[in-house]
């Protein structure tokens, strides 16, 4: 703890040691000892691209050289007028308009600004409230919070937190009532009717949603029908279904975006995290061609804004990411690779019996460690199974990702993420199930 104290930095959990970072480059992270990491969760489903790509370097400092920063309320600027015709050209139907923010917290906090600001441009000035699900998460601020279900960032602020129901998750491993699919009936997206309709359809401007579940579920993805199920729901009561996609989208799930698995188009789409690939802060929310006809057709502007929004550095690493991963056809070769892993991972599961679940889709892969995969008996919270597996994954050099601590929804539970950058070949996936393999082992040695 002196050390901590001596240091300048208030650090995400002060008194912990961190490793200083040297460098970086393709899948591989190098600490200042000459330690070697592999990053099997590109950060926290971040690095999409890998690491030290210099024409994305190149592409920043070149803008930072031209034009650092303008305020958005005054200039527009090349890069974010580029990236938004990408992106709209990338995303299926009229999704059409994108506004630029720094992270994904902001990204949904701005949705649910422009959602409830679009229905009181058309009139609806009662729809304020916003239906979340359990086994979510959709950032730190007191409005997102609000409408997930993430307890252990809940807690502390509950005072400051709006009232807005949740509903149960799709999350078939440990379905809510208990229920198999199919014949479960679908209730988890049924639940979405009777929420509305019990808050009122009056009351009610969106609901917000993770297509596959990141970190509070590690990649759990719904049954077929439950998109297009909502879908239905959704605009019967003139509720906008707003897709959280900052860490499944963008390739991540295998397609451009998550729910085009199911070919269900959200109003709003909110990306992050991949989109600036780490090497800028950057996120965005998407719209609808019909809403954003309403921004323009009513009050002209919309009622928000923050300083580094469209910010021409940030919008060119976003740019020249979007550019690689289509020079490298990174996206087309999700597929294969996602399937090469899933494959290794359940291959694991036969000689680990800690691993319960191995689920996801595309490059969006997760682990759930249980006590007895049998009776799916958890371990308990104090046994930190999950955090357990990490830190000696990550002695062992290999990086993976978990909610305990962060993003554990009420029911504690281990998981573990697995979603290496795409450029990643099939030797250094060889390597990380090996690590995996090896890290496992230790962990039952000690657990089971
Ligand atoms: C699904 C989802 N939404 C939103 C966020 C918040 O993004 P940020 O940490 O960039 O604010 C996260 C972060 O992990 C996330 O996983």
């Amino acid at each position: 703890m002196q050390g901590a104290q001596e240091k300048k930095v208030f650090y995400r959990s002060p008194g912990k040691e961190y490793p200083q970072v040297e460098r970086a480059r393709g899948v591989y992270i190098y600490d200042t000892t000459g330690k070697k990491y592999l990053d099997g969760a590109s950060g926290c489903v971040v690095a999409n691209i890998g690491y030290g790509v210099t024409q994305v370097a190149d592409a920043m400092g070149e803008t930072a050289a031209k034009i650092s920063y303008v305020h958005s309320s005054t200039f527009t600027n090349q890069p974010q007028e580029e990236l938004a015709r990408c992106l709209a050209g990338a995303t299926p139907g009229e999704l059409n308009h994108t506004y630029f923010v720094s992270g994904g917290t902001e990204a949904n906090e701005t949705a649910m600004s422009m959602a409830l600001q679009y229905h009181i441009q058309k009139g609806s000035k009662g729809k304020y409230k916003f239906i979340g699900r359990t086994l979510s998460y959709h950032g730190s601020s007191f409005g997102t919070l609000s409408v997930a279900s993430n307890t252990a960032r809940r807690r502390l602020f509950s005072p400051l937190l709006l009232p807005f129901p949740l509903i149960p998750a799709p999350h078939c491993y440990r379905c809510h009532y208990g229920l198999s699919y199919p014949a479960c009936g679908l209730l988890c997206a049924k639940a979405l009717e009777q929420v509305i309709l019990a808050e009122g359809p009056e009351n009610v401007a969106g609901f917000l949603v993770e297509p596959v579940i990141g970190t509070s579920a590690a990649a759990s993805v719904p049954p077929a029908e439950y998109f297009p199920l909502v879908r239905e729901i959704c605009d019967r009561y003139d509720v906008l279904l707003i897709a959280d996609e900052v860490l499944c989208g963008y390739g991540r799930s295998g397609k451009f975006m998550a729910l085009e698995h199911w070919q269900v188009e959200p109003d709003l789409l909110t990306l992050g995290k991949g989109l600036g690939g780490g090497y800028a802060p950057l996120a965005a929310v998407m719209v609808q061609e019909r809403i954003h006809r309403v921004f323009c057709e009513n009050w002209g502007k919309f009622v928000h804004g923050y300083t580094y929004q469209g910010n021409p550095v940030c919008c060119s690493a976003g740019l020249a990411v979007f550019r690689y991963i289509r020079q490298e056809k990174l996206f087309e070769q999700l597929p294969e690779k996602g399937d090469f892993l899933f494959k290794g991972l359940k291959a694991l599961a036969k000689d680990h019996p800690i691993i319960g679940d191995v689920r996801g889709l595309g490059f969006l892969l997760g682990l759930e460690l249980v006590r007895d995969a049998s009776s799916k008996e958890s371990f308990s919270k104090e046994v930190q199974a999950a955090e357990k597996a990490r830190k000696i994954s990550m002695d062992k050099g290999l990086l993976l990702y978990t909610g305990v601590g962060g993003t554990a929804d009420i029911m504690p539970r281990d998981y573990l993420l697995i979603a290496p950058p795409f450029v990643i070949s099939h030797s250094e996936m060889e390597e990380l199930l090996s690590i995996l393999d090896a890290s496992l082992t230790e962990v039952e040695e000690k657990l089971l």
